[in-house]
């Protein structure tokens, strides 16, 4: 038997379901706050991930999924959606003359991380990105577009983190402050931090083991470097999102692990254990530029869809509708059957039967093991009828209703 790849996985039945509810409410809400849908490829040229999201990166460094193609190119599946969108509004010319420009996506990204719950190697994102402005106002609108989306779908007291981690300017200084503090407890950290002190020294900052927690919480904090520009973004951020009433925690071990970010930062955190972000975000002001357009700021986010579905999964406000129809049919002729199935789906009803003839408690074993809660009955003398013939599988209980009342009979 062929298995499926690790770290992929299938998504069927009521989880697909909710995937499918869940996108729909995060397309609603989207657009209402002026972002549009963009499809983006599955793949792209390499050289897109490793410029875009940074060389220094776990997923530029060994989390790609790499390959050339017939022709020797290098093609690597995309990990993330930003470096695509980037792509496409650099490609198409807008950081030439749109003062403001707002994506979102949704879609599968592929990292070759160890997986383990929560975390896959083919994962779900529902992203948006917006270029044009360095503006405080973008950036809390937009986080409070999420929160708002977040409880609309059940997630009560989404918890915002929120950091500011300098810009090209003032970063360099504390970089180099927290080397020399990380080099002075080198033997006190991981084998991964260890190597993340030259390259990478922010990621130290949020790494989740013990002993390099405990290094940190001394460390040098970033708040004290910022220059006066990225100190006043912050403060002018952080007001604002009081203004609009989000509740947020400041966090100044919040650092992401792509490293295009600049100032803003912010995650929002539910449910237990370690791989608990259910998405993450912030602003990429020379990341446009880097990519060979003007220098056009940015800000995004990715939702983790498969995290947030899985957080949703016990409760939320997700309810399964009153599912499909099963019609189980004797009939000679098999063309009443399909007018009634017409009749029914005219009226938003969802059905479905076997196209086959067997004996009515055949149909009904089969209905029984495939859960549905009631089924049609549909005989010579139904066909007759305006009334649809319902028998509810749990009670056994017959009853006729019409057609168009059959969705409230149901609900
Ligand atoms: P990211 O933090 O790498 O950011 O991913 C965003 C979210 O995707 C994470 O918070 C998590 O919920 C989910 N995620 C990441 N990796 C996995 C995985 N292996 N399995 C399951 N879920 C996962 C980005 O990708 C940025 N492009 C976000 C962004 C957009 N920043 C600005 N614009």
């Amino acid at each position: 038997m062929i298995q499926t790849l690790r770290g992929m996985r299938d998504i069927a039945g009521r989880e697909a379901r909710l995937f499918q509810w869940v996108e729909e409410k995060a397309r609603y809400y989207f657009e209402l706050y002026g972002y549009e849908e963009i499809k983006l490829p599955l793949m792209e040229r390499t050289e897109l991930f490793s410029r875009g999201i940074g060389s220094s990166s776990d997923i530029v460094q060994k989390e790609m999924y790499t390959f050339d193609d017939r022709k020797r190119r290098s093609i690597t599946l995309r990990p993330e959606g930003t470096a695509g969108v980037v792509r496409h509004y650099i490609e198409n010319g807008y950081d030439k003359r749109d003062p403001l420009k707002k994506f979102y996506y949704s879609g599968p990204m592929f990292r070759y991380e160890r997986p383990q719950k929560g975390r896959y190697r083919q994962f779900y994102q529902l992203g948006v990105e917006a270029f044009g402005m360095e503006s405080h106002l973008l950036d809390v609108d937009t986080i409070a577009m999420l929160v708002d989306y977040f409880k609309a779908i059940g997630i009560q007291d989404p918890l915002v983190k929120v950091n500011n981690i300098g810009c090209h300017k003032c970063r360099p200084d504390y970089n180099r402050a927290l080397q020399d503090y990380l080099h002075s407890h080198e033997g006190e950290l991981c084998s991964d931090c260890r190597k993340r002190i030259d390259n990478n020294p922010l990621r130290v900052l949020d790494c989740k083991k013990e002993s390099c927690r405990t290094v940190v919480s001394d460390s040098p904090d970033i708040a004290s470097f910022l220059c006066d520009s990225c100190r006043d973004y912050d403060e002018e951020f952080r007001a604002l999102l009081s203004a609009r009433e989000i509740p947020f925690e400041k966090d100044r071990f919040l650092v992401r692990g792509l490293d295009y970010y600049v100032k803003t930062v912010f995650e929002i955190h539910g449910g237990e254990g370690a791989q608990n972000a259910l998405m993450g975000g912030g602003r990429y002001d020379g990341l446009v530029e880097a990519l060979g357009g003007k220098p056009v700021p940015g800000f995004g986010f990715a939702i983790g869809v498969d995290r947030l579905v899985s957080l949703l999964a016990g409760d939320g406000l997700f309810r399964d509708g009153p599912g499909k129809l099963f019609v189980a049919w004797r009939l000679e002729e098999a063309g009443p059957l399909l007018k009634k199935c017409n009749i029914l789906r005219k009226c938003g009803i969802a059905v479905d039967f076997l196209p086959d003839k067997r004996s009515f408690s055949n149909q009904l074993k089969y209905a029984h093991r495939q859960g549905y809660r009631y089924v049609v009955l549909l005989g010579e003398e139904e066909v007759m009828s305006e009334q649809i013939h319902l028998k509810n599988m749990e009670t056994g209980d017959e009853t006729y209703v019409s057609p168009c009342d059959i969705k409230e009979y149901l609900a």
